[in-house]
């Protein structure tokens, strides 16, 4: 216990020495409040300025997706090599271990299925996120969809006002709508409504052409989407067109939990968020990774 008699003398005040002053590592967010920033901080690697989350709320429209039935086998394994995990409130109580300790992005929206309209948002209780302990609230923005864009963006900006009240970033997810194409136009229109709204990061989809339009004039960052399942090496050469054309990072289902080697492709996608990987060294990571951690299929060569 502190006490008020007797202490050594306070004496080094650094007199002559500016107090320093760290400017924020992500962009567009200097001007958020400590708590914002300390869990962005968890989420995004402040050394490269970049995250690899693993997406998994799928089910919460889809059911149970293909890789997807059973999380507790195959996503529990890959918590590890992840930096923050994307999933829905059910799924999290149930089957991921409080242990794990990675940053969550929870899934903040609930309504419609895949069965009718999609987009037909509700909010969840910010207290239910503070609960959870959520790093991120992710949320649905349906921009162009004539049924749901008002709707979809007022949930953002009720969203952000509540991240803002308790210090929790928000995570714009741009949902395409079933008549609007993915290019650099369409996005480019959504990630900056989303950002101009108040969203902290934004979640989108790669295209093609003219993706750096879409992230320079996005002034938050970026994470992309993987999409539907590709061939390794695409997946790996989309990661990889994305962080050179200026995402912050990916946040990814399908590409990792619907691959041969799950661990093997998040530690490759890794090499090439992180540190600099081209796509060839990334395959050649997975491959090794495959080929090392083959599971014995019981023939003869096997046992
Ligand atoms: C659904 C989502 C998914 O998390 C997202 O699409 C990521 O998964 P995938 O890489 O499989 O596309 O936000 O709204």
């Amino acid at each position: 216990m502190a006490d008020n008699e007797g202490n050594i003398d306070a004496k080094d005040f650094g007199v002559g020495i500016p107090q320093k002053q760290d400017g924020f590592f992500l962009k567009g967010n200097e001007n958020a409040c400590y708590g914002i920033k300390s869990r962005l901080s968890r989420i995004f690697n402040p050394n490269s300025g970049r995250t690899v989350m693993l997406a998994f709320d799928h089910g919460f429209i889809m059911g149970p997706t293909s890789g997807l039935e059973r999380i507790d086998l195959t996503i529990n394994p890959l918590l590890e090599y992840s930096d923050c995990i994307m999933c829905a409130r059910g799924i999290l109580r149930s089957v991921i271990p409080p242990t794990c300790n990675k940053p969550l992005s929870l899934r903040f929206d609930s309504g419609t299925t895949i069965l009718t309209s999609l987009n037909d948002e509700t909010l969840e209780d910010i207290e239910e996120a503070i609960r959870l302990n959520a790093s991120l609230l992710a949320v649905m923005v349906a921009i162009g969809d004539p049924d749901h864009e008002g709707s979809t963006i007022r949930n953002l900006t009720k969203t952000v006002d509540m991240g803002c009240r308790y210090g929790i970033p928000t995570l714009g997810v741009t949902a395409v709508g079933k008549n609007l194409t993915r290019d650099a136009r369409y996005l480019g229109l959504a990630t900056r409504v989303c950002a101009e709204n108040g969203a902290n990061v934004v979640k989108t989809y790669y295209c093609d052409e003219n993706f750096e339009r879409v992230t320079n004039s996005c002034p938050v960052p970026i994470v992309i989407a993987g999409g539907k399942k590709l061939p390794e090496r695409d997946a790996l050469q989309l990661a990889y067109n994305a962080i050179q054309q200026g995402a912050s990072g990916v946040d990814m289902g399908r590409n990792i939990f619907q691959s041969d080697s799950p661990v093997g492709m998040l530690l490759a996608v890794r090499e090439i968020v992180h540190n600099g990987a081209t796509v060839d060294q990334a395959f050649e990571q997975y491959e090794t990774y495959k080929n090392e951690n083959k599971k014995p299929c019981g023939c003869c060569c096997c046992k």
